[in-house]
């Protein structure tokens, strides 16, 4: 399963998806956000005074709209609008009374979820914040998974669904790097805090990674982009040790869960595979530069040839999901607006809406939809079309579609 194989879409008739073109593109892409991710130390500093700068914009139109919905809540007790004005709940003080809204259905296996205010060093998220978007998640999957720990993002959002009391199930995240073990080790500690808090009856696992192989070839591959190669089995021992840790910590708490990692679809190495309960792969037909028409049957082509079936070649066979795959609605520049075939636009998510989320519950596909709302400080940070990859705005308003109706668990 080298990452340059093509065999999976030589049937495929559109261009974007024949041969080894989807997949250099593909590839290419991957690398060009990974290399990004090297200038944020350099950006950061400037990426810090707009974050402050925005962080006291945003704290000041919040508290007014909490001030103005605070006064909204009406004298018969009918509805109150919640901490930032998003969610009515009937109850101001209970979150588990929050009013549905009819335009969501509840039709995801999973969506990707990363709660505002979740990055070191600024953080700045809150209990309120996360229980409103629990309130709005809750309407659209019972799933949920976590990029990281840091910030107290796992009690947040257990403290969430306690206080919300609906039935959803989170696969806790480290975002661990090859060159800070500090950085694993207190992700680690805050999950094992939380586990112990909360219990596991809303924990489907720990995911310990997130995109490791491919940030550390891009780092350390020397040109090669093959996870099965030597300097990929150095990245996944140490991938794999951190794996490891992560099982041995739970144990020593008395606790099973699984464990498992995820990486960019074409970047899971063999030796880290064995080492996983399961493993989820991010599958773009945006990166892939695959026309929205072709989208949703490029995703299940490319995760059933690259992930699944490698996945099911191994002794263990670890379960295999799609990470995350989804369609921006927008770009901060005009060169990033569109990926050649097509165009990040609201009609062209809700187009692959259409055409993935039903087809894939209908064929047992068990995925991560990227991703609840628009993610601000990826907007700062990288540009392009980080930043919109929402179903909701970053305000938490439904984007201009209309959520498939097709129910599941
Ligand atoms: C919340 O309640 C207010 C006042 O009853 C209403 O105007 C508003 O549409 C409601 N919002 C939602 C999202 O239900
Ligand atoms: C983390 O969040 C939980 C749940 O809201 C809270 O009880 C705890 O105090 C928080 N810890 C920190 C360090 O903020
Ligand atoms: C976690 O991985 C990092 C490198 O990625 C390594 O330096 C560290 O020792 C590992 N920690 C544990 C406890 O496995
Ligand atoms: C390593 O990670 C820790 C925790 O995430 C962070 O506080 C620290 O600044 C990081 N160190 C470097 C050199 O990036
Ligand atoms: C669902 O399966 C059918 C039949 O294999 C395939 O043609 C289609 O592309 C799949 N769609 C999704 C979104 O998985
Ligand atoms: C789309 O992106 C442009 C450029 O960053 C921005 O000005 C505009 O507000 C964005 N529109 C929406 C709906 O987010
Ligand atoms: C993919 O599309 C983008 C946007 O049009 C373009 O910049 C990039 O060169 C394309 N990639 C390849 C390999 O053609
Ligand atoms: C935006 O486009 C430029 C040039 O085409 C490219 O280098 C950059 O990676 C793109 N940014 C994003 C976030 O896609
Ligand atoms: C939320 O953000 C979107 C996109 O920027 C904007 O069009 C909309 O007016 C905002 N809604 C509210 C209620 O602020
Ligand atoms: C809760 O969600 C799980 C999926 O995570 C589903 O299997 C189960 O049936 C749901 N339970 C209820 C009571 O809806």
């Amino acid at each position: 399963m080298p990452a340059d194989s093509n065999g999976g879409y030589t049937n495929m008739e559109s261009p974007y998806n024949n041969s080894a073109y989807s997949q250099s593109q593909w590839l290419e892409k991957q690398q060009s956000r990974s290399k990004r991710s090297r200038c944020i130390v350099v950006t950061a500093l400037i990426g810090l005074v707009i974050l402050v700068a925005a962080g006291v914009i945003v704290g000041v139109l919040l508290s007014r709209k909490h001030s103005s919905s605070s006064s909204s809540s009406s004298a018969n007790g009918a509805t109150t609008v919640g901490p930032s004005g998003v969610v009515n709940q009937t109850n101001p003080n209970d979150p588990s009374t929050f009013v549905r809204d009819a335009r969501l259905k509840h039709s995801f296996y999973g969506l990707a979820y990363t709660p505002a205010g979740s990055q070191l060093p600024e953080c700045g998220n809150s209990l309120d914040q996360v229980i409103e978007d629990i309130q709005l998640i809750s309407q659209l999957t019972s799933r949920i998974r976590l990029y990281g720990a840091d910030c107290n993002q796992s009690a947040l959002v257990l403290e969430a669904i306690k206080q919300t009391k609906v039935n959803m199930t989170v696969f806790l995240g480290i975002y661990n790097v090859p060159t800070n073990a500090t950085a694993y080790s207190e992700q680690r500690d805050k999950v094992i805090d939380a586990i112990q808090t909360y219990g596991t009856d809303h924990i489907a696992g720990v995911t310990v990674g997130n995109e490791f192989m491919l940030n550390y070839l891009d780092a350390y591959g020397g040109g090669t982009d093959t996870p099965n190669s030597a300097i990929g089995n150095q990245g996944a021992a140490l991938l794999n040790s951190n794996i490891t840790d992560m099982r041995n910590s739970l144990s020593n708490i008395g606790v099973s869960l699984q464990v498992g990692t995820s990486d960019a679809g074409s970047y899971f190495n063999n030796e880290v595979l064995a080492n996983v309960d399961y493993g989820m792969a991010n599958v773009h037909p945006w990166f892939a530069n695959v026309s929205i028409d072709q989208a949703a049957a490029w995703t299940n082509e490319f995760f059933q040839t690259q992930d699944v079936q490698v996945a099911q070649a191994l002794s263990n066979s670890p379960k295999m999901y799609i990470a995350e795959t989804g369609w921006p609605t927008n770009s901060s520049d005009v060169g990033n607006e569109s990926n050649g075939p097509s165009t990040a636009s609201e009609p062209n998510l809700q187009t692959f809406l259409d055409t993935f989320v039903c087809q894939a519950n209908q064929n047992g596909t068990d995925y991560f939809f990227f991703e609840f709302f628009d993610e601000t400080w990826k907007l700062i940070q990288f540009g392009g079309v980080e930043g919109y990859w929402g179903l909701f705005y970053a305000n938490k308003t439904l984007k201009d579609i209309t959520i498939p109706d097709c129910e599941i668990d």
